[in-house]
């Protein structure tokens, strides 16, 4: 007897392998076979479909004429699934035996452009154990790989449930596992009596119930509806959470007296006001912290931020001025870009330079020198002119100390007391008296406008500037990861002395005060120097003109959200409408409004209306004169006093 038994319990054993080793073992099985002959209690034939005239293959061949098909069964649904691997012969086709280890290998979740994947089910409870599980979560120290092994939230499910007792329950039971909820494409059947009805789930609703899409009687769909219909296009109202915290200009709150949020204002927010009037969806705001912001990854590989409400899917969309950059795209995915922006730095605006030499600016080196040397010649030939003229000049002329005087007298263009009497004097003063008229018109005329303009120190404009500034430079922790490492040395020196442990937005009354440097995005600077510190028509920091490359802006969804794709198209369009111009100035204008009562007090001491009164800072250079004037007088007054003995 046992020699006769364990032949037969090695083929049992034999064959249970050969399902998922070799599927193809199927064909050669003759037990197998009469298995299929079975028909039900009722008398009808179920097992017709699953032929080639069954609703299965009438919707591959409809939707999936291409694709790659893969079947998973249970044991007890092995007669079902040889009959729908014959209807399916001469296509690609894997054949899996449903269980749990099978559904953690990789191999049956490779992904092509256009998957099938089709359950027989009568217990389902392999399916909606694997189907509850965040397989990018359950390995947090893999690396994340895109599409990400163990599902396929691309391919189309299509569900035949075998079961007789409570199908529907089971349906919706499998609908709102965690990676059916992403799952587009779902489609499952459920017999009933001696038809099937067609069913699937909805995305983003709370999913207490399937909608009926169409049943298969006699042999076709009655109602030849589309049973992959898109659900994203228009989501009914359903509910989406969207993260997000204030930013300007890209998310501005406008608070009330209480500190409630008004309204929301800004490019992005309008970008997620039209996305929802357009899907027809409703927002739910999810508040993150101005701290944590976009977030940072802790060490035991958590995210916080905005960053973290993804990653750990308490919200649907995250949105505020985020980059789209790589390292992030490992955690999270992103949408198409609505918005470009470089990262620049933001440096104090140059200061005023004290300037004393301003009496000596309106001229040249050169135009003094050659000054210099008129004065001197013309002094000296005055003395030999008169010296030598026939007729004798007023002897005051004939001292050469005098004459020295008498020019300096007249580059002054002051009253003359003393003129010459006769012809070779004369014409050679008038030409001297014509020449320091001239000179001093044009230095007067000039040290006027040098007075009236403000010298400013070199303004910084370049990242080399920048790193050997001496200022100090403060950023979000993530641009850390952006630029330590560069091959530019002041850039990888700018990188490695960041601060991230402050308040960008705090920081920059530092900037202010000449400390220090930030970096962030573009359009963020501008409206915060525009608004905050701009006086007048001066602002007190300034954008260094050297930027970092450009980045896009999208918004981040969880790994392999269905809106991802599904928001695109209008996110591009939206972006080729030329709105975000429009709403960003919007938002420009009501920041500065929010901080214009500070811009004017603060702008009211500094600009004067009116003609500008000359500062100390401008003048002072006349009161260095006046010092040497005096010190000068002083040394000639005590060396007069030693020597006076002396001298009788
Ligand atoms: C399917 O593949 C066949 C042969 O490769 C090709 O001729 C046909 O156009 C394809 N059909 C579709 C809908 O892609
Ligand atoms: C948006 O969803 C609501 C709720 O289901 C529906 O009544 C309304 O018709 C939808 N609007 C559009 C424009 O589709
Ligand atoms: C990871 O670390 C952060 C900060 O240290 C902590 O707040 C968070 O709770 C940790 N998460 C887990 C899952 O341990």
């Amino acid at each position: 007897m046992a020699n006769f038994l364990l032949p037969v319990l090695i083929f049992f054993i034999s064959l249970q392998r050969c399902y998922t080793a070799n599927p193809d073992y199927f064909q050669l099985s003759s037990f197998l076979r009469q298995q299929a002959e079975i028909t039900t209690k009722n008398g009808i034939s179920r097992m017709e479909w699953f032929t080639d005239k069954g609703p299965m293959m009438w919707v591959i061949e409809k939707y999936g004429i291409n694709c790659s098909l893969t079947i998973f069964f249970e044991e007890t649904a092995t007669p079902e699934a040889h009959v729908l691997r014959k209807a399916m012969a001469g296509r690609p086709v894997r054949i899996f035996l449903l269980s749990s280890e099978i559904l953690l290998q990789e191999k049956p979740w490779t992904q092509s452009t256009c998957d099938f994947n089709i359950f027989l089910l009568s217990d389902g409870q392999k399916l909606i154990q694997h189907s509850s599980i965040n397989h990018i979560q359950a390995a947090p120290y893999k690396p994340h790989y895109y599409p990400p092994p163990l599902w396929n939230f691309k391919a189309y499910f299509l569900i035949f449930l075998l079961t007789r007792n409570d199908a529907n329950q089971m349906a919706l039971n499998i609908a709102t596992r965690y990676n059916f909820k992403k799952t587009e494409n779902l489609l499952v059947f459920i017999p009933r009596g001696n038809h099937v009805l067609a069913v699937t789930h909805s995305l983003y609703t709370d999913g207490t119930k399937m909608t009926l899409l169409d049943s298969w009687r006699n042999g076709r769909f009655s109602n030849s509806n589309h049973l992959f219909p898109s659900k994203l296009k228009d989501l009914k109202g359903s509910v989406l959470k969207v993260a997000t915290f204030p930013h300007p200009p890209s998310v501005v709150f406008d608070l009330n007296d209480e500190g409630h949020i008004r309204r929301r204002l800004g490019v992005d927010m309008e970008v997620i006001h039209s996305l929802s009037r357009v899907k027809n969806f409703t927002v739910q705001f999810v508040e993150i912290s101005s701290i944590e912001k976009w977030g940072f990854l802790h060490p035991n590989g958590t995210w916080d931020g905005l960053m973290g409400a993804i990653t750990q899917e308490t919200s649907d969309i995250g949105v505020c001025n985020v980059f789209n950059e790589h390292f992030r795209w490992n955690f999270v995915d992103f949408s198409y870009p609505y918005n470009f922006m470089p990262g620049c730095f933001i440096a104090p605006s140059p200061k005023p330079v004290l300037n004393w030499q301003s009496p000596m600016l309106p001229f040249t080196r050169n135009t003094w020198i050659s000054i210099g040397a008129v004065y001197i010649t013309a002094a000296l030939i005055l003395y030999v002119v008169a010296k030598l003229s026939v007729r004798q000049e007023d002897s005051r002329f004939q001292n050469i100390v005098y004459n020295y005087f008498y020019i300096v007298d007249s580059l002054t263009v002051g009253s003359v007391r003393l003129v010459p009497s006769y012809d070779p004097t004369r014409i050679y003063m008038g030409f001297i008296w014509i020449f320091c008229f001239i000179v001093s018109s044009a230095y007067s005329a000039n040290l006027v406008a040098f007075l009236s303009v403000n010298k400013l120190a070199p303004p910084i404009d370049t990242l080399e500037q920048l790193a050997t500034s001496g200022l100090r430079f403060g950023a979000h922790s993530f641009w850390l990861t952006q630029f330590s490492g560069s091959s530019d040395p002041y850039v990888d020196h700018i990188f490695n002395t960041l601060e991230t442990d402050y308040e960008i937005f705090d920081l920059f009354e530092e900037v202010e005060k000449n400390k220090f440097a930030l970096v962030e995005n573009k359009q963020y600077l501008e409206v915060n120097r525009d608004a905050r510190f701009t006086y007048g028509d001066k602002a007190t920091i300034r954008i260094v003109g050297e930027c970092l490359i450009p980045y896009s802006i999208s918004l981040i969804l969880p790994k392999n959200s269905p809106l991802t794709r599904n928001l695109g198209y209008n996110l591009l369009s939206t972006f080729e409408s030329g709105m975000m111009i429009k709403w960003q100035a919007d938002v420009v204008k009501f920041f500065r409004k929010l901080y214009e009562e500070k811009r004017l007090l603060r702008g009211h001491d500094d600009v004067p209306i009116g003609p500008r009164a000359l500062s100390l800072a401008q003048l002072q250079g006349v009161f260095y004169i006046f010092l040497c004037g005096l010190i000068w007088s002083f040394l000639t007054f005590i060396l007069e006093f030693i020597f006076k003995p002396f001298k009788k």
